[in-house]
């Protein structure tokens, strides 16, 4: 049988590659650093998983969850915006529950774009805005360049007025994933206008809202107009990637648009594992984080100074990002003459691995992404390899 048009539109894994090569090495029993995927190494704190395991025995719990969400959750939820980004939302209609952000991601636009509609996809970016929540829909998606001169912030003065007339839907995502850039204020002013002017719905990902370092302190794009949705999860904030519980707020037609979609195609999230976000985001009682979070990013924040200050002690010039736990660098000098895949080969060669910028995107190209999940240690042991290889 023939794969759909759609399927066929779908790029081929870029990292099957690379996992190939990786096998490879761990078959030599080769000792592989994994710097690559942003996965954190770090535990799901213990008054969450407690937590888990109270509620998993509940039988109610037991039972098919709603696919927007249950009440407390989304009222959790609400509480939090409170607190965190004093804004007001309505749980009832302006919150509903995602099975992880990425499915947030995807599914919103099927409530909004059809065959044809243009959707703004940042490149270096995620790529599930250009392929799952595009492509697999037929829209098209159009590339707005995250450049190192702009601050990795899109220039949307260079977007033709008729894209914008016909585009649908703008994803952002500060800060930022792969670059680690951050938004300011003004630019969510900027980026809101241009969005009112043109009648597109922001879709705001935003979960690396509290992977931020010093006093800075991330907003959403809500804080500025809530006409817009912002989409956040408890992967990152708790170290809970596998449990796969996240939230879109915001427009509530949008939120309409979104739960409709969802009936029709999933069950939600576990109510047990709604329940115990809920218990983590109950921790929050500022916009400070709670010791539960901060501890996770005092050691980010140690990993990315060591990191930082290792590459460049050894010849590789490499800004410190300002958020995530990612750090984003061109290839170094003497490699310039190699594409990033094949730079990111040679690192495999040496035992570590890293993203190659082309993954997010055709304008990651000459750009590697290190993810700070990995001890300290082992990130001293990946800097000194490196040095081998370098001058
Ligand atoms: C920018 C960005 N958005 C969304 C996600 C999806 O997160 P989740 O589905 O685990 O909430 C990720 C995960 O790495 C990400 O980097």
């Amino acid at each position: 049988m023939e794969y759909s048009e759609r399927v066929k539109k779908l790029p081929t894994y870029i990292f099957v590659e690379i996992e190939k090569l990786l096998s490879e090495k761990r078959k030599k029993g080769i000792d592989l650093i994994p710097l690559g995927i942003g996965d954190p190494d770090l535990t799901t704190p213990d008054l969450i998983v407690n937590e888990a395991i109270k509620q998993i025995k509940i039988p109610e719990n037991q039972n098919y969850p709603s696919s927007m969400g249950e009440e407390d959750f989304r009222e959790a939820v609400a509480r939090w915006y409170k607190v965190r980004f004093g804004i007001d939302l309505d749980a009832e209609n302006e919150i509903s529950n995602v099975i992880g952000g990425k499915e947030g991601i995807a599914n919103i636009a099927r409530a909004y774009v059809n065959p044809g509609d243009i959707v703004l996809c940042p490149n270096p970016g995620y790529p599930v805005y250009e392929n799952g929540a595009t492509k697999l829909i037929d829209g098209q998606p159009y590339l707005m360049p995250l450049l190192k001169k702009n601050k990795f912030l899109p220039d949307l003065d260079t977007i033709d007025t008729k894209i914008l007339r016909k585009a649908k839907i703008m994803y952002l995502n500060y800060p930022n994933n792969p670059t680690g850039a951050i938004a300011p204020k003004d630019f969510l002013k900027k980026v809101t206008d241009y969005a009112e002017d043109y009648d597109i719905l922001i879709v705001y990902d935003n979960p690396y809202s509290e992977f931020t370092y010093g006093d800075y302190i991330s907003p959403t794009v809500l804080q500025l107009d809530q006409s817009h949705i912002e989409i956040n999860s408890a992967s990152k904030m708790f170290n809970m990637t596998g449990f796969r519980c996240g939230w879109v707020a915001g427009n509530k037609d949008a939120i309409k648009g979104l739960r409709k979609i969802k009936s029709q195609i999933d069950s939600g999230c576990p109510m047990f594992i709604q329940r115990a976000v809920i218990r983590g985001l109950a921790e929050y009682k500022s916009e400070k984080k709670p010791e539960i979070v901060e501890n996770t990013v005092k050691i980010y924040e140690k990993r990315r100074d060591i990191l930082v200050k290792g590459l460049n002690d050894i010849g590789w010039k490499t800004d410190k990002p300002q958020a995530t736990f990612y750090v984003w660098t061109q290839i170094p000098e003497k490699y310039c003459n190699l594409s990033c895949m094949d730079f990111v080969k040679k690192l495999i060669d040496i035992g570590v691995i890293l993203t190659p910028g082309i993954g997010f995107g055709q304008y990651g190209e000459g750009f590697v992404r290190f993810a700070l999940t990995q001890p300290e240690a082992r990130i001293k042991e990946a800097i000194e390899r490196i040095e081998s290889i370098i001058n």
